[in-house]
């Protein structure tokens, strides 16, 4: 548990690689719980996805970038993140938002503006919440630190059938999906500000040969054997 204020919340961070399975994991658990979800890295899929619409190119027009991180509006509605009131999950999934968003989440204010708007969406709630440093720097008391990993072609094979399942025009190849994966972990991985690194209290969690359900069920056992 983690006093915030003169309540007890339940946090649990989860952590790890691009297409880990975070979102869809986390997701569940929160629902099963009936706790909130929040997925940080919608965050800055938007700010990339505002930017892109400006053509803004990184580093060049970082201030215009951040103008855009401190203009946006975040908000929760049945688990589902909203920006500016509005659902965007279809568009900032997109392989082009993808590619750029590394970019936008090595700039340190943007980084500064969401992380105090993620602490203050769960000040009031238990929550699930996942991305790269929740459990280093978001949240580094969180009840459960869960630092999520699997085989990058087992990565790439799930964003792959992912997109397809979402009907996506121009899916790119496999190949394409595992290269864009890896250089987006290296990017997340090498940067100078909350770079992706397992918390020194998480649970390294791999989950290359794991279903959705065999994952849940472990996460639940950690869940139940974490003092309160
Ligand atoms: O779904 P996937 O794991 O592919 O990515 P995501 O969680 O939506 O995150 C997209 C990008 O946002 C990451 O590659 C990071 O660059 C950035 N991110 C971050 O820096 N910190 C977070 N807490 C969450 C995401």
């Amino acid at each position: 548990m983690v006093k915030q204020g003169h309540m007890s919340a339940t946090i649990i961070a989860i952590d790890g690689p691009a297409a880990s399975g975070k979102s869809t994991l986390a997701r569940l658990i929160a629902q099963h719980h009936g706790w909130a979800y929040i997925n940080t890295g919608q965050m800055y899929r938007a700010v990339a996805y505002f930017g892109l619409l400006s053509n803004l190119t990184l580093p060049e027009d970082e201030f215009a970038a951040i103008g855009i991180a401190k203009s946006l509006c975040f908000s929760i509605k049945n688990r589902t993140l909203l920006v500016n009131g509005e659902d965007l999950s279809e568009k900032i999934c997109l392989p082009i938002v993808e590619k750029v968003v590394s970019a936008y989440a090595a700039v340190p204010d943007i980084r500064s503006l969401l992380v105090s708007k993620q602490r203050d969406i769960a000040k009031t709630q238990s929550v699930v919440m996942d991305g790269r440093d929740i459990g280093t720097v978001v949240f580094p008391d969180a009840t459960l630190k869960i630092f999520l990993v699997a085989r990058a072609e087992v990565r790439a094979k799930r964003r792959h059938q992912e997109l397809q399942d979402r009907g996506l025009d121009n899916l790119p190849p496999y190949e394409e999906i595992l290269r864009d994966i890896e250089q987006r972990d290296a990017q997340d991985r090498e940067r100078t500000v909350s770079p992706l690194i397992q918390a020194s209290d998480a649970i390294l969690v791999d989950t290359s040969t794991l279903s959705v359900q065999e994952t849940i069920a472990l996460i639940e056992t950690l869940l139940k054997e974490t003092p309160a």
